[in-house]
């Protein structure tokens, strides 16, 4: 595929840059002993979808603890738990902001800006163990989406900080921070997960409104070498516009509880993704953002279940403005979030 990109051959674009990793505890491993934990998909993934799915409006979320942040985060934008001490949580650090074009120029609607994604381990009393810088001064693709943990790499988009850009999908080592690229696509992405059933990556674009696969079961063949771009092998709107999705996570194949035994359900186990986000509502001249969670079908985008999540930060943020990610512990869902820039807090509820 030609590199036809104005946007790629007017700034730089650094592809397969080393991390550049600040220790901050180096006596605290990346990951606790070295040890890598299994995904939702290979435990508690199907817990999760049947919890969720007993979840209505209103559900009565427990407040299970309030842990800042340390450190000056800049924009959370995703977050994997990795076990029950690890939280790697994608930032990013905007230096220059983006300018809104009076028209569209090359396709896009905003100058690139400039900044830096950045990809920080917390432990579960907040304490920085390590602040990864993912990207080098000057590259347009400064921006890192939400994250997904499949029980190997943490996978992130890099990308432009605009609509209509470019991406580039990089999967990142836990236990080292190091990332390797793996291919590029035609367009800003943001949210990514990773079906380890069918060894399929789905990302989501600007505000999630599309979904593009890519199978990487035979990767790199099929795929442009870097810096090409690589086109999907399939791309989904989202239909539902109740919030855009920011951030998700891999479950697994499952069956829906509420299919089980019903004629459309029989046998159907559905590839299935976590996701929040936010939506802004505007009624005349005032506008909220409503924050929501949602089971999503990756390869349909259709939602299976959502539910509007009325929390709010102690600063007023929505609960799910950033990442989100879910565990079942001692049978019950809990929820957690990272919903304010700058001076974070990890909020983790339970629904009751
Ligand atoms: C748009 O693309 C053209 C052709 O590559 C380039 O010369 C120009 O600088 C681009 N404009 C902007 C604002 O990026
Ligand atoms: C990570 O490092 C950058 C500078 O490289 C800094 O601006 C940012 O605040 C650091 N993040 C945290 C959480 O300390
Ligand atoms: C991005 O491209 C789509 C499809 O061409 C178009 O509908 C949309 O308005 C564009 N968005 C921006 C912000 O330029
Ligand atoms: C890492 O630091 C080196 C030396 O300062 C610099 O050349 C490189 O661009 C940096 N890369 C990233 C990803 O920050
Ligand atoms: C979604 O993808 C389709 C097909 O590639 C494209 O025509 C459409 O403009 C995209 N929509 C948005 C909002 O990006
Ligand atoms: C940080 O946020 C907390 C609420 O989450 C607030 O109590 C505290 O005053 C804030 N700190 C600063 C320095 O703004």
């Amino acid at each position: 595929m030609k590199i036809s990109s104005a946007v790629a051959l007017t700034a730089v674009v650094t592809l397969g840059a080393a991390t550049n990793v600040t220790i901050v505890r180096p006596n605290e491993p990346f990951v606790p002993n070295n040890k890598l934990p299994k995904s939702h998909a290979e435990s508690d993934g199907g817990a999760i979808v049947d919890l969720f799915t007993n979840l209505g409006r209103p559900v009565n979320w427990r407040l299970i603890s309030k842990t800042h942040l340390e450190g000056d985060t800049g924009e959370p934008e995703g977050m994997a738990r990795v076990g029950d001490d690890r939280f790697f949580i994608s930032a990013g650090r905007w230096t220059v902001p983006t300018k809104t074009y009076p028209h569209p120029i090359n396709g896009t609607d905003r100058s690139a800006g400039a900044g830096f994604a950045h990809m920080l381990v917390y432990d579960g009393q907040g304490r920085l163990i390590a602040n990864g810088t993912l990207t080098p001064p000057g590259d347009i693709q400064y921006h890192g989406g939400g994250i997904d943990y499949d029980g190997r790499y943490i996978w992130i988009t890099l990308a432009q900080y605009r609509p209509n850009s470019t991406a580039t999908i990089v999967k990142i080592d836990p236990l080292t921070l190091d990332q390797t690229p793996l291919f590029r696509t035609h367009d800003h992405n943001g949210g990514i997960v990773h079906d380890t059933i069918t060894d399929e990556l789905v990302t989501l674009n600007w505000g999630g409104r599309n979904a593009t696969t890519w199978s990487i079961r035979d990767y790199p063949h099929g795929f442009t070498p870097l810096p090409g771009f690589t086109p999907p092998q399939s791309s989904v709107p989202d239909r539902s516009f109740y919030v855009d999705y920011q951030d998700c996570k891999f479950l697994g194949h499952h069956m829906l509880p509420a299919d089980i035994g019903t004629a459309t359900g029989t046998n159907i186990r559905r590839p299935i993704m976590l996701c929040g986000g936010v939506a802004t509502i505007q009624y005349g001249s005032s506008s909220f953002n409503l924050g929501g969670l949602a089971l999503v079908d990756t390869q349909t985008m259709l939602s299976l279940w959502e539910v509007p999540i009325e929390l709010l930060s102690d600063l007023g943020t929505p609960m799910t403005q950033n990442p989100i990610d879910a565990a079942v512990v001692d049978g019950k869902l809990r929820i957690y979030a990272v919903p304010d820039q700058h001076n974070s807090t990890l909020y983790v509820y339970e629904a009751n």
